[in-house]
């Protein structure tokens, strides 16, 4: 194969020459960009039973880009004062630039080092190393011309409690963006240098009609930031969507088992359904038939965001609501809307993706909210609140706020 033959370097080209997404580590003292999946306490909720496993933990972001989620994770990691080695691979070395910039300008360097290799090379850089707890790949395993040999890779490079999070394309959320690659394609020469492709493609997006699906879309944006967005979205050299069963089965088929969508509710058919039959058709479909259901009825999946655990692991690893389970907010802007939530104000908004949404929570919802502070007890907190209830109610109470709002990826069990 020559080199121009080669997909990866293809693949290399391209993030070379548009690093993405488009990041400038001066940003870093301004804000820390977060997000799922690997936003830590979601992390340690879903894979980890409320508490990562102690020592040092390792963990691989597999297509670490411009650095969003290694950011995030060694600075979430260190504020959680755990001792972890991030390993964070790319084949772009203008990219990981990038990201190693972001990494000292935090002060973090420490606590990554850098490697450029392909993810397909993930065993045996887990294998000098006995596995990774957790590996973060987020947008990248739907670019591999064989996704399979990338699922397969990472599921073998993790611990045998370990846990991934991962990030694909979805496909109906997509809607117009297969058509634009392809007319692109025709009128685009490939072999031209990529910020002069994506000139040329802006010039074609700027007189699209106003019927173009794409344009009709309110959902994709990425064209609209910069070039990288744009070459990313519209000019890749491969690219594939995933519904939510075939990503399950390619999951399966890699010898994990799929723990949780992110976010768990929007999964849910009867998000979507009346109530009576197709509600009740619904819920008694399986697991992958509910999702890929909720999926074509919702219609705005841009991405499937998903938790996964190795197949041959027994137990649950997520969070359970034991009375010494500790609720916490996703952030504390979360924390301080939820504590603003007035008297008798029992539903919880949520606009997502272009759908809103409004879920009922229990009448006595606010003080329950208020209660929680990441630092204390279901317990503790039950004996704080102002009516006291007993054990039952409480559980049934916090059950009817906890469901909604972890759904949603509001809240989550730390131990
Ligand atoms: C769309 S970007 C996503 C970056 C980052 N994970 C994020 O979510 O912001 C895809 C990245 O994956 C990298 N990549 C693609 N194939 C790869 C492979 N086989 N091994 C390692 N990195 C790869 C590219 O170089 C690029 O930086």
């Amino acid at each position: 194969m020559t080199q121009s033959d080669d997909p990866l370097d293809a693949l290399r080209r391209q993030y070379e020459a548009l690093p993405y997404p488009d990041r400038d580590p001066a940003e870093e003292a301004r804000r820390l960009v977060t997000g799922s999946p690997s936003h830590w306490p979601e992390v340690v909720h879903h894979l980890f039973a409320g508490r990562p496993p102690g020592g040092t933990l390792r963990i691989l972001v597999a297509g670490c880009g411009t650095g969003d989620a290694l950011t995030m994770l060694a600075q979430q990691t260190a504020d959680a004062g755990l001792d972890v080695e991030i390993t964070a691979l790319d084949l772009s070395e203008a990219s990981i630039a990038i990201a190693r910039a972001r990494i000292e300008a935090r002060g973090l360097e420490a606590r990554v080092r850098f490697m450029r290799r392909s993810l397909l090379e993930a065993p045996e850089i887990a294998a000098a190393e006995g596995g990774f707890d957790y590996i973060d790949c987020c947008g990248v395993l739907h670019h591999l011309s064989e996704p399979s040999a990338g699922f397969r890779a990472l599921a073998e490079a993790l611990k045998p409690r370990g846990g991934l999070g991962l990030m694909v394309y979805g496909e109906f959320g997509r809607t117009g963006v297969y058509e634009m690659q392809e007319a692109l394609r025709a009128l685009i020469p490939g072999d031209a240098a990529p910020v002069d492709r994506a000139a040329a493609a802006r010039a074609v997006l700027d007189h699209l009609p106003e019927t173009n699906r794409l344009r009709c879309n309110p959902l994709i944006k990425d064209h609209l930031d910069s070039d990288a967005g744009l070459f990313d979205l519209l000019l890749h050299s491969s690219d594939r969507a995933y519904r939510a069963d075939t990503l399950m089965a390619e999951m399966e088929g890699a010898g994990l088992r799929h723990v949780c969508w992110i976010d768990p509710l929007r999964y849910d058919p009867a998000l979507y359904l009346p109530e009576g039959q197709a509600r009740d058709r619904a819920a008694a479909l399986p697991p992958a038939g509910r999702a890929a259901l909720a999926e074509a009825l919702a219609g705005n999946m841009r991405k499937h965001i998903a938790y996964a655990v190795r197949a041959d692991r027994p137990d649950d690893p997520r969070a359970r609501m034991t009375p010494e389970a500790v609720p916490v907010f996703r952030d504390a802007a979360t924390m301080r809307t939820f504590h603003a939530m007035p008297e008798g104000a029992p539903s919880l908004p949520i606009t997502i993706d272009g759908l809103s949404l409004h879920l009922p929570l229990p009448g006595e919802a606010a003080p329950l909210l208020r209660a929680i502070d990441g630092k204390r007890g279901l317990e503790k907190i039950r004996k704080q609140l102002p009516d006291r209830p007993d054990k039952a109610t409480f559980k049934r109470r916090f059950e009817a706020v906890f469901q909604p709002l972890n759904g949603f990826s509001k809240l989550f069990l730390r131990r």
